[in-house]
């Protein structure tokens, strides 16, 4: 390794993922180790908040020696450490915050606190090596959707979110219906293979003044009614054609609103991240879309879309670049908004 080189290890406890990894310069990951909590979860059909902080302090540990070791690396190769500090659940961001500050007191590392959603766009950076800001990207997770422009590095401009659910959201309320379990997105990306897009007409909300925000409150009920006209009626649901035809209705609003942004700002590039990032229809048609636009599409493989360390890396390493330290009495900020220090 190059003396110059940058090590930072990332750290990532936001939700029900305990994860860490080491990235160099910004773009290689040298090791990527995800501790998921979704089978103990699952019993409970989302995540419950208490259960998430105390499997953390359990793994966090485990999950951190295990990233140094892949990496083939020690404490004293690092150059900085990189933490979720917000937003996300409190007692969950505690352990990863608390664990990146002993590793940077201990050893006298700089410690870098990142936003999550940050994080997820940074992902975009590890396959992607010639992308570079400026470019529009759209984040959809279970917890948030948001239709951000990257200026730079570090530098956002919201200009449209969701107004009620999060696309992740929307999609695990309806899996939950259909009966499907948790986490309902890969479940519905799954079976909506089997089934009829067009067979149900759901519709898409638009906000009067707002052309890039989103609403998916008014798509889940109608689905949620949907399903329950038909049991009081006695008639039976093909539940494939109900997970097709939402995704459908998901996705478009999705696309319109991302390729329009593209467009209407004028960007050539166009980046979607977060966990819903990974659904293959919604890949698909922002592919299509970009490629009818002349607009190049990027997206992380699936394992840098879900929650996980490496992206936190990846974004430290801009912030290490830009001057970022956080002090001793980093705290973690459920509402942490993005941009902010
Ligand atoms: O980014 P993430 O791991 O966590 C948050 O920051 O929220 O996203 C998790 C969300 C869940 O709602 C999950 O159902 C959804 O991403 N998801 C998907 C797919 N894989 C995960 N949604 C649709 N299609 C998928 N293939
Ligand atoms: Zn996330």
């Amino acid at each position: 390794m190059e003396k110059k080189d940058i090590l930072i290890l990332g750290i990532e406890s936001s939700c029900d993922e305990t994860a860490a990894a080491v990235v160099k310069n910004g773009r290689e990951v040298l090791s990527n180790v995800i501790s998921s909590q979704i089978e103990l979860h699952k019993l409970y059909g989302g995540v419950v908040p208490e259960i998430a902080s105390r499997k953390h302090i359990e793994k966090i540990n485990q999950v951190i020696e295990e990233a140094l070791k892949t990496a083939q690396v020690t404490l004293e190769d690092l150059d900085a450490v990189g933490v979720t500090y917000g937003p996300g659940l409190v007692g969950a961001l505690l352990v990863g915050v608390s664990a990146a500050k002993a590793i940077s007191y201990a050893k006298k590392l700089p410690l870098i606190g990142v936003h999550h959603i940050e994080g997820h766009i940074s992902a975009n950076y590890i396959e992607n090596k010639e992308l570079k800001p400026p470019f529009v990207c759209l984040v959809v997770s279970g917890g948030h959707t948001h239709l951000v422009i990257v200026r730079d590095y570090g530098k956002y401009e919201i200009i449209g979110k969701t107004r009620d659910d999060a696309a992740g959201e929307a999609y695990d309320k309806v899996a939950r219906a259909i009966g499907l379990g948790y986490p309902g997105g890969p479940k519905i990306d799954k079976l909506s293979k089997e089934g009829d897009p067009e067979a149900i007409k759901f519709p898409k909300a638009k906000i009067e003044g707002a052309p890039y925000d989103f609403s998916f409150s008014g798509l889940k009920s109608a689905v949620l009614n949907y399903l329950n006209g038909a049991r009081m009626k006695g008639e039976k649901v093909k539940d494939a054609d109900v997970a097709a035809s939402f995704q459908k209705a998901v996705c478009e609003v999705l696309v319109e609103h991302a390729v329009g942004a593209a467009k209407e700002y004028g960007f050539q590039k166009l980046a979607i991240a977060g966990g819903v990032a990974s659904n293959s229809t919604l890949r698909t048609m922002m592919e299509k879309a970009c490629k009818e636009n002349n607009i190049l599409f990027y997206h992380p493989s699936p394992i840098f879309c879900t929650d996980n360390a490496a992206m936190i890396g990846a974004a430290a390493y801009y912030e290490f670049l830009a001057g970022t330290r956080h002090g001793w009495d980093l705290n973690a900020v459920p509402n942490l908004k993005l941009g902010e220090r």
